[in-house]
C-alpha cells in the first residue's frame, strides 16, 4: 500500500524542495536560546473552544513538531523499511533514520516504545511495538509546491502469527490542560487503529481514534474508560461522528483538554464535546498505530499493513508542578531546563494566539480586540499584557 500511495502522486520535483535548507537538529527544536517555542516574545498562548469557539483558555508553553522538510536531497526517504516479520526482533530492531528519529533533539522530546502484549480472548493476535514502525517518508512527488515533501509515519504489519506496531510518546509527562494538534491522514488495510491521544492510565485518557475498518468519514472521539468494570459500553464515553472530512487525506485533528471539557476539532469546526469523564491527572501525548484482534480494532488480513502519517504536530499546554516535571525523571532524558523554556514569571503578559497565523507554528501576539473577551478575572492580566505590545510596538 506504501507503493500504491506513492504511485498516485507525480515526478517533479518542486524548486521549493530543492531549496530547502538541509536538515538540521533545529527541526524539532529550536536551540536552547530558543526553546521549542518559536516567538520568544510570548509569554502565555490562547485558544478558543467551547460552543462557537467562543471561550478563551490560556496556556503556559508552546511545542511544534515539524516534519515536513526533513529531507535535504529528493528521493532520500522514499523506501519504508522492511516489514517487521520476526517477533522476537521486533524491539530490538533500530530505527532507519537514526540521524533524526535516534538524534539529541528528537530524544529530548520523544520515546520510540517497545512493549509488547499477548493474545488473549478478547484480544486475539498478539502485538508487538517495533521502532522499525517509526519513519520518514518523502512524496515521490508532487510537483506541488504546497504539498509538503516529509512526513512522520507510525505503520502496522499483520504477519502470521502476530500484529507488529508503532508508537511513540511525548517526554513531556505532566500535562495539565493541552491544546493538541496535528496535520495527518491514514492510508492502507482494513483492522488498524490510529490513535492520538493524552494518557496517564485507563481512565485518564482523552483519545482521537480513527479505526480503518470504518468509512473514511468516521472518527471516533473518547474520553476513558468506555466500558465499565463489567465490560458494558458506556454510551457517554465514545462518540462516533461521521459525514467528517476523509481521514485518508491530509486534515487537522485536535483535541482541547480543559479544566472541566474536552473538545474535539477537525479542521477549524468543532465537532464533538464531553464533560464525561475529562481526565484529573498529569498525562502526556500518545501517538500509536495499531491491532490486535480485538472487537475495537477488528483483524487486519495477513500481509496487510496500514500507515498513520503525520506532517506537523502542535501543542499548547500547562503543566502540573514544573515543567521539567517533579518526579520519574527520565535517565535517558536529554531535555535541559533551557531547553524546556522555564517561565521566568508566572503572568501572561505577552498573550500570544496559534491559530490563524501567518506561519504555522510560529505563535503571535494577539491584538487588542482580545481584552473585550476575556473573562474579568484575566482582564487586568491581558490589559497588562497588551500595554507591554504597546510598549513593545
Ligand atoms: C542559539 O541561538 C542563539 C540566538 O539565535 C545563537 O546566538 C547561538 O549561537 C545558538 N546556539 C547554538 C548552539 O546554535
Ligand atoms: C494554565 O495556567 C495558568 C496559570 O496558572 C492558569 O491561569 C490557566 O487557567 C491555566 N489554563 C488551563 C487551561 O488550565
Ligand atoms: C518514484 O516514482 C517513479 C516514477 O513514478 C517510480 O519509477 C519509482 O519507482 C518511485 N519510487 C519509489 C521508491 O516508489
Ligand atoms: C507472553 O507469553 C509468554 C509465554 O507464552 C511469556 O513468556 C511472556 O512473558 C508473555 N509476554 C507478555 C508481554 O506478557
Ligand atoms: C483518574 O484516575 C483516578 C484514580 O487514580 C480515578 O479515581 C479517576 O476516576 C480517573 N478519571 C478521572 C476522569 O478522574
Ligand atoms: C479475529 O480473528 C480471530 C481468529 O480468527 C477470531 O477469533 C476473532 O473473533 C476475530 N476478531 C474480530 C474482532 O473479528
Amino acid at each position: 500500500m506504501v507503493s500504491k500511495f506513492q504511485s498516485t502522486v507525480a515526478v517533479v520535483w518542486p524548486v521549493a524542495f530543492l531549496l530547502q535548507p538541509a536538515f538540521s537538529t533545529e527541526y524539532i527544536t529550536a536551540n536552547s536560546s530558543t526553546p521549542l517555542q518559536n516567538n520568544e516574545k510570548c509569554s502565555c498562548y490562547v485558544v478558543n473552544s467551547g460552543a462557537n469557539s467562543e471561550t478563551p483558555s490560556y496556556f503556559q508553553y508552546h511545542r511544534f513538531y515539524d516534519f515536513r522538510n526533513l529531507a535535504d536531497r529528493a528521493g532520500q526517504y522514499l523506501r519504508a523499511p522492511a516489514v517487521v516479520d520476526d517477533w522476537d526482533a521486533a524491539p530490538d530492531l533500530k530505527v532507519s533514520q537514526a540521524n533524526i528519529l535516534d538524534s539529541d533533539a528528537w530524544n529530548a522530546d520523544w520515546n520510540i516504545q517497545t512493549w509488547s502484549k499477548n493474545a488473549t480472548e478478547d484480544f486475539t493476535l498478539r502485538m508487538v511495538n517495533s521502532p522499525a514502525n517509526i519513519y520518514l517518508q518523502q512524496n515521490n512527488n508532487s510537483g506541488n509546491v504546497g504539498d509538503a515533501s516529509t512526513y512522520l509515519t507510525l505503520r502496522t504489519t499483520r504477519g502470521e502469527d502476530f500484529q507488529s506496531v508503532g508508537e511513540i510518546e511525548n517526554l513531556q509527562k505532566n500535562l495539565m490542560h493541552v491544546s493538541m494538534r496535528m496535520s495527518a491522514r491514514v492510508i492502507g488495510d482494513k483492522g488498524a487503529v490510529a490513535g492520538f491521544f493524552t494518557f496517564v492510565d485507563d481512565d485518564n485518557e482523552s483519545d482521537i481514534e480513527i479505526l480503518t475498518n470504518d468509512p473514511k468519514d468516521v472518527i471516533r472521539y473518547t474520553n476513558q474508560p468506555s466500558a465499565d468494570k463489567d465490560g458494558n459500553q458506556i454510551a457517554a464515553a465514545s462518540q462516533m461522528k461521521n459525514k467528517l472530512p476523509v481521514w485518508d487525506e491530509w486534515q487537522t485533528h485536535r483535541i482541547d483538554w480543559l479544566d472541566k471539557d474536552s473538545y474535539w476539532y477537525l479542521n477549524k469546526d468543532q465537532v464533538a464535546a464531553s464533560s464525561y469523564s475529562v481526565p484529573r491527572k498529569p498525562s502526556y501525548l500518545v501517538i500509536n498505530m495499531w491491532s490486535d484482534g480485538g472487537s475495537w480494532s477488528g483483524n487486519m488480513t495477513e500481509g496487510g499493513s496500514a500507515e498513520f502519517q503525520i506532517q506537523w504536530i502542535e501543542m499548547t499546554f500547562n503543566t502540573s508542578g514544573k515543567v521539567e516535571g517533579l518526579t520519574d525523571p527520565d535517565p535517558n532524558s536529554k531535555r535541559s531546563v533551557e531547553h524546556l523554556g522555564k517561565r521566568k514569571e508566572e503572568n501572561c503578559k505577552v498573550v500570544c494566539k496559534i491559530d490563524d497565523v501567518k506561519e504555522l507554528g510560529t505563535p503571535e501576539i494577539v491584538s487588542s480586540s482580545l481584552a473585550a473577551r476575556v473573562s474579568l478575572s484575566w482582564f487586568a492580566v491581558v490589559v497588562v499584557g497588551l500595554t507591554s505590545v504597546c510598549v513593545g510596538l
